[in-house]
């Protein structure tokens, strides 16, 4: 099975499950959808209809009781379906991530904002290395965040809501 290169996003009847009690509880059945470069997909559906279930499935978040029964699912080229979660990993951050609603959920308040970003750069990384600092102060910068260098010192609580986003 391939996919179309040019498809960003390729999710072909997708049925994702949850394991309880010796059931599987089938939270997406069967979906399909597909997004390319430049292009937006909103996601509308009644509470419970499996909308997060979906999006933790293409960023590689499922927990381990949840099981993709069925379909395809690709990112940037990639079969993620029944991907390792290295795998996962290495495309989390790079071609997938996550913009929560409310980012002081995600973020935690004892650390400094550029040791929170280091985190995720190290993982996707695989490891710790020298230009890291540098890396910050660049993410930071291309997000249109200004003095990026006092930006990174500081703590959650000092960044307005909009820039903790
Ligand atoms: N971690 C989980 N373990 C077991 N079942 C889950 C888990 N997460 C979601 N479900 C179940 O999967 C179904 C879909 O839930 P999901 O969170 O994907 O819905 P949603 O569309 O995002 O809803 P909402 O609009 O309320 O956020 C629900 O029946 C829910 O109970
Ligand atoms: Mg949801």
């Amino acid at each position: 099975m391939t996919t179309d290169n040019n498809l960003l996003i390729d999710v072909r009847q997708l049925s994702v499950g949850y394991r309880s009690g010796g059931q599987t509880l089938l939270a997406v059945q069967r979906l399909s959808l597909s997004m390319a470069q430049g292009e937006t997909v909103a996601i509308v559906g009644e509470s419970g209809s499996g909308k997060s279930t979906l999006a933790n499935a293409i960023l590689g978040l499922l927990p381990e009781h949840a099981q993709i029964s069925a379909g395809q699912l690709w990112v940037d080229g990639n079969e993620l379906t029944h991907a390792s979660e290295r795998q996962k990993r290495l495309q989390r951050g790079r071609t997938v991530g996550l913009v929560p609603q409310d980012p002081m959920v995600s973020l935690n308040p004892t650390l400094r904002i550029g040791q929170q970003i280091a985190e995720a750069l190290i993982l996707a990384k695989g490891k710790r290395y020298p230009g890291v600092d540098a890396d910050i102060v660049e993410l930071l910068q291309q997000v249109g965040i200004d003095k990026p260098v006092l930006r990174a010192r500081q703590y959650p609580h000092e960044l307005s809501g909009g820039m903790r986003q």
